[in-house]
């Protein structure tokens, strides 16, 4: 393959996924995954789509209720993450495989009971296209459960997000936010665009929890080493020579948003759960 024909396939989204190590910042968001699921009323055999799986924080917990489980993410190394994870706890129901939200043309219509997306298909470019294919690959009588960060939000990703951007470049052109899946009138838009009623979808604002054994200053540390979108906002800031400004509204935000005294890190997140009947 030429040079040029090499540069056509690269992917910006996989590229900024497969920077740095999420499993790092998982890590922290493990419980408030297992209550999330548990909120699903998942039955023995329910057929389960977690996209943008990332290593399986919410698709673990739904193998473990005994759902037959299928991880798809964009990112290589997560889904080898995903896999190592299900082979180590011995779920012979939950595998992981390469997809992009956008596009899931390996995927069946009507394959799933229940698709779930928490932060990972409002990531996805084209989120007219996302829309249409979860959809497509929920069955008639499924549903969809995505969690989505909401733009002005004043909690902790919101905010990151915000922050970041300001020190980045523009987006190229056409470049639709991702937190615009936090808006319900856009949510409302895009599945009404792919075929669902707004009648057919609900919302509710609910919380995730980060939680790290170390100091505020630290939990950002792990953003700005291993978290592609902070990593990214680091390098833009640098080139600007504004870095250490970018580092002090970052180390504010943390500090302010940690609720634990004991010297380790909690940090609720606000984020817009939506649900879809199918
Ligand atoms: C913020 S992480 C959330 C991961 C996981 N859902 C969790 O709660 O731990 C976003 C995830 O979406 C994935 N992702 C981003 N764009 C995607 C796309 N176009 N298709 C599938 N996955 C995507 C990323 O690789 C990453 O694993």
């Amino acid at each position: 393959m030429s040079t040029q024909g090499q540069q056509a396939t690269i992917n910006p989204n996989k590229t900024l996924w497969e920077k740095g190590d999420f499993t790092r910042i998982a890590e922290t968001m493990r419980e408030s995954g297992e209550a999330l699921v548990a909120s699903l009323g998942i039955t023995e055999g329910l057929r389960v789509l977690d996209l943008g799986s990332g290593d399986g924080t919410t698709a673990v917990p739904a193998a473990r209720l005994g759902a037959d489980v299928l991880g798809v993410d964009i990112s290589s190394p997560l889904v080898a993450a995903g896999n190592a994870r299900a082979r180590s706890l011995g779920l012979t129901n939950l595998r992981f495989q390469e997809g992009d939200a956008s596009d899931l043309e390996e995927l069946d219509d009507d394959s799933f009971d229940l698709v779930v997306t928490m932060f990972g298909a409002m990531f996805a470019p084209r989120p007219a296209d996302v829309a249409k294919e979860l959809v497509r690959v929920t069955r008639p009588g499924g549903r969809i459960v995505m969690g989505n960060w909401i733009p002005g939000d004043p909690t902790l990703v919101a905010q990151i997000l915000r922050i970041s951007s300001a020190y980045s470049p523009p987006p190229p052109e056409g470049f639709v936010s991702p937190i615009t899946w936090g808006v319900e009138e856009t949510v409302i838009e895009r599945f009404a665009a792919a075929g669902v009623p707004a009648e057919q979808i609900s919302f509710e604002r609910e919380t995730y929890t980060f939680n790290f054994p170390g100091t505020p200053s630290e939990f950002l540390g792990v953003f700005r080493t291993y978290y592609g979108p902070t990593m990214n906002a680091y390098e833009a800031a640098a080139a600007n020579g504004r870095e250490a400004d970018l580092h002090a509204e970052l180390e504010e935000l943390f500090n302010a948003q940690n609720t634990s005294s004991t010297g380790a890190t909690t940090i609720p997140a606000t984020f817009l759960r939506v649900t879809v009947a199918v």
